[in-house]
């Protein structure tokens, strides 16, 4: 018998060479990533896979400068199309992020029949749907697993571990940035722009944070996740989108008076047969998981109708998480060459780039902002003097909005107090209608804070409650 030496696999058949070859273009902080692992995991990967996984050439702008990490066998090069265009490469990682020259490098690799795997979120959000055609005509996989949740394996739980489920909805906890910035001003009472610079010099928050804090980096997040989960390709410019950068230490504070924790969360939900997607502060109830999750971590809440509430924790970026997951993906897509090589079953399917075949999706309609229902935390700066709860709640009420609680703390002769309140569920057009009005009035100095609350409404979305007997989770 032959010895199982996963190295050289006993099972292997027809023309296969044992080699399966990877191009990297983008030798960044992931693209270092993903190489430090594929070297440290060598062993393992190729007991995993039956085979061996190399990373055979690397592009980028700058190869001189040291990544740390031995890359003495690897060729390297300035010019991608040198990989794109080497036939002993089966598979390209695309890691230099961004749009262009992303898009172009990955579609010529595809019709050059190279398989793909990407970590570009806003690539993927803004022309994922050309590409996933294009490789789909191709007949080559494109993977992304890095580019949602770093190191969480989220997308192939939404095309895999969930296929059997249908999805209602999705909270996410996507911008690890963001995260840390919000948990910090809880700990500490500190204003935004002061721990924001702190995030800076500790590394935890680009030198730009723009697509971080101001929740862009979310809703691209958002969009690929709402396309596997719902098959629905979702302009990033109709995702609304509010990032943390307003977001007061006072409303962090009666956030907590309230028993909520503030998070910027990523939301998509099916109701009614249209599909609400948005990004924005939000406050959650603390004893909710995601409330607990502080710092850079990430963690994506997925609620499908047979199996209910899941939850998804980890890293969300970091060149060795995200480099991790980007490994995961070289190994999927090797072993379906091996399978097409004649390695286990020849006429295997492979999982559509986004999990569902793209000419059998049901895309749902997308419900415009205004209609959306939630419950909301109002923060007024009035003048405090008889008549100006009265004045406000009757506007509210005429807009039939209906107050769940108030607090107003502090007594001042002269200049603004705070007046919170947190109403019930409501249409988000007639607060928006109500607050313009009632930030006309004399007695209103500043413009009202308006933040959106989710939580226990989670329910709605468990339709199996009582179906499946027994704790009724
Ligand atoms: N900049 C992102 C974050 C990580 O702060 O979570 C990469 O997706």
């Amino acid at each position: 018998m032959m010895k199982n030496n996963p190295l050289n696999p006993p099972l292997l058949r027809g023309n296969f060479s044992g080699t399966i070859h990877v191009g990297l273009i983008g030798f960044g902080t992931v693209g270092t990533g993903m190489a430090t692992v594929l070297m440290e995991q060598e062993k393992l990967i190729a007991r995993r896979l039956g085979a061996n996984l190399v990373l055979t050439q690397i592009a980028d702008v700058d190869i001189k400068r040291s990544r740390g990490i031995n890359i003495k066998k690897i060729s390297l090069t300035t010019n991608p199309y040198e990989i794109i265009l080497n036939p002993k490469i089966d598979i390209i990682v695309e890691l230099i992020g961004g749009i262009e020259p992303a898009c172009k490098f990955i579609l010529d690799a595809i019709s050059h029949g190279k398989h793909i795997v990407t970590a570009n979120k806003a690539l993927l959000a803004t022309h994922g749907e050309k590409i996933f055609k294009a490789a789909e005509e191709a007949g080559v996989e494109i993977l992304f697993e890095g580019a949602v949740g770093g190191g969480i394996p989220i997308i192939r739980v939404m095309k895999e571990g969930l296929s059997a489920d249908k999805i209602t909805a999705i909270f996410g906890i996507v911008n690890g940035t963001s995260n840390y910035i919000l948990t910090k001003m809880s700990e500490e009472g500190s204003g935004f722009s002061k721990v924001l610079k702190e995030a800076q010099s500790l590394g935890y928050a680009e030198a730009d944070p723009t697509l971080d804090v101001g929740g862009g980096d979310s809703a691209h997040k958002l969009a690929i996740l709402a396309l596997l989960a719902f098959g629905t390709p979702i302009p990033v410019k109709d995702i609304f989108t509010e990032g943390i950068d307003k977001v007061a230490p006072m409303d962090i504070a009666f956030a907590e008076a309230f028993g909520y924790k503030m998070k910027l969360l990523a939301i998509a939900k099916q109701v009614k047969g249209k599909l609400e997607a948005r990004v924005h502060p939000t406050m959650i109830p603390k004893d909710e998981i995601l409330a607990k999750v502080n710092g850079v971590f990430n963690a994506v809440c997925v609620v499908g109708k047979s199996v209910g509430e899941t939850l998804f924790y980890g890293r969300g970026a970091g060149s060795i998480p995200t480099g991790s997951a980007v490994v995961s993906d070289l190994i999927s897509i090797a072993r379906n060459i091996l399978n097409q090589q004649g390695y286990g079953k020849p006429h295997r399917v492979p999982v559509p780039p986004t999990g569902i075949i793209s000419s059998a999706r049901l895309p749902l309609p997308i419900k415009p902002m205004a209609e959306i229902e939630s419950r909301y935390y109002l923060r007024f700066m009035v003048e405090d003097r008889p008549g100006v709860l009265s004045a406000i709640s009757g506007v509210l009420g005429r807009h039939h909005i209906s107050i769940a609680s108030v607090i107003q703390q502090g007594r001042k002769e002269a200049g603004a107090v705070p007046l919170v309140m947190m109403t019930h569920k409501a249409r988000e057009k007639d607060i928006q209608m109500a607050l313009e009005k009632i930030n006309q009035s004399d007695s209103v100095y500043k413009p009202t804070v308006l933040i959106r609350v989710e939580g226990k409404d989670i329910d709605q979305f468990l339709p199996f409650k009582g179906r499946l007997g027994g704790d009724g989770i």
